[in-house]
């Protein structure tokens, strides 16, 4: 079974264009208390190596492409994010890199709570010892 969790959001076909609405009754667990985005990654730049404590995030690639690293402790899974209506899942205690972005890439997220420097855990001996794995 994966360790990486999507979330397939439904399209809105309008005939003018394709609309993805993120709220709860479309899908999203958890009560969104920040947005926001990454763009303009500098080209051969890996970004995250982190994982958080207790924040439960959802990331969708709104424009362009990246590849996704999840890590358990235990299983580690590659997702290429090349779709804006899927989200993949960042529960808390989830170690998540993100590497090969394309130029015009946009990642949005979508998170369960205010930013919180003390929430990271940014030194992977720390996420494996906190993980217990
Ligand atoms: P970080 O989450 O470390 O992003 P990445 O791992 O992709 O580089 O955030 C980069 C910087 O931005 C870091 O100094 C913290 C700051 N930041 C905020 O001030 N508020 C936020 O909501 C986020 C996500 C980051």
């Amino acid at each position: 079974m994966s360790i990486v969790k999507l979330y397939d959001f439904p399209i809105l076909g309008y005939e003018r264009g394709s609309l993805v609405v993120l709220d709860k009754p479309s899908g999203v667990p958890f009560e969104i208390k920040r947005v926001y985005y990454l763009f303009g990654t500098t080209g051969g730049v890996s970004r995250g190596f982190h994982a958080h404590k207790k924040l439960h995030q959802i990331a969708f690639c709104i424009s362009g492409r990246c590849r996704m690293v999840v890590d358990d402790g235990i299983n580690k899974e590659d997702f290429m994010m090349d779709s804006p209506s899927i989200g993949i899942d960042l529960p808390p205690m989830l170690w998540h890199e993100m590497h090969d972005f394309s130029a015009d890439c946009v990642l949005l997220v979508l998170a369960s709570d205010e930013y919180s420097e003390s929430d990271y855990i940014r030194n992977y001996e720390a996420f494996l010892d906190g993980t217990s794995k």
